[in-house]
């Protein structure tokens, strides 16, 4: 659980660090779209463009941050009525990956449904980084070792996939449960996979979904959550590889 929240709130917080980003929502519930806003789930998109062999480009829909572009899942009666052979969706989604490379983004972010099977398999083949949300609750962490080993897999067989980490989702730091299985998954799993950043569970995040916004709307003064994804998004830009040109790493005089 999260994962959405995670998608919409980083590229939000990358996009705002100056990274042209695309989010694309492969979920054929397309919760990207129904967190975002009415239009946006009522238009043609990443379903569509596999079923239908039309362009993505077209059906890229802008937001109020001119770095932030999204692509909606689309119609996903495509999705229910007849979902292609696996390999389809591995060749579409090529075609999908190719033509959005003629378009500057620093970053694409897909959003996927939970699993590694369908659409969520086909993306991880084609993907340089995988972020792995985990809900901090203790059932779910133990799935962590089998996704990593299925990454080591597709890695032996021909994928670039990189692991840019393991997020801890919905933390509660007054909960011994919930820290007791931070401190789990850091014994589970290789140190430098887990990231520094933790997201809190907080009622602030229904509050934003609710809305249809990243939290960094939600109020002219964000919420201490928003500032989160700041910092998730700072962390992460060496491990995507997001490197700015050196003139940007000039410090700016306060005064003239
Ligand atoms: N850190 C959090 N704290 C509180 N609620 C959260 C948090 N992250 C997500 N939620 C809520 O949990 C629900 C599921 O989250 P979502 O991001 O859609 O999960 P997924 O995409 O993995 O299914 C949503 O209602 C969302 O608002
Ligand atoms: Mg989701």
């Amino acid at each position: 659980m999260g994962k959405t929240t995670v998608s919409v709130n980083l590229a939000y917080a990358l996009a705002r660090r100056g990274w042209n980003t695309l989010l694309v929502d492969t979920d054929p519930q397309g919760s990207v779209g129904l967190s975002l806003s009415e239009k946006a789930r009522k238009c043609q998109g990443f379903y569509d463009v596999v079923h239908s062999g039309i362009s993505p480009l077209p059906l890229i829909l802008p937001t109020r941050l001119p770095e932030l572009n999204i692509l909606t899942a689309g119609q996903s009666h495509h999705f229910f009525g007849s979902a292609p052979e696996s390999s389809d969706g591995l060749a579409a989604l090529r075609r999908i990956v190719a033509e959005l490379s003629s378009r500057p983004f620093d970053l694409i972010i897909f959003d996927t449904p939970a699993g590694l099977t369908g659409s969520s398999g086909d993306v991880l083949r084609l993907a340089d980084s995988v972020l792995i949300p985990q809900q901090a609750e203790p059932l779910g962490i133990r799935s962590i070792p089998q996704m990593l080993q299925a990454i080591q897999y597709l890695r032996n067989h021909g994928s670039k996939l990189e692991v840019a980490g393991i997020l801890m989702t919905m933390v509660q730091a007054d909960q011994k449960e919930s820290t007791e299985v931070v401190r789990e998954l850091r014994a589970l799993v290789p140190a430098q996979l887990l990231c520094q950043t933790t997201i809190p569970r907080d009622p602030i995040f229904l509050k934003a979904s609710a809305a249809g916004v990243p939290l960094g709307l939600l109020h002219r003064q964000p919420p201490a959550a928003a500032h989160v994804f700041d910092q998730l998004a700072a962390e992460l830009e060496p491990r995507l590889h997001l490197n700015s040109p050196d003139s940007a790493n000039e410090f700016t005089r306060l005064m003239d």
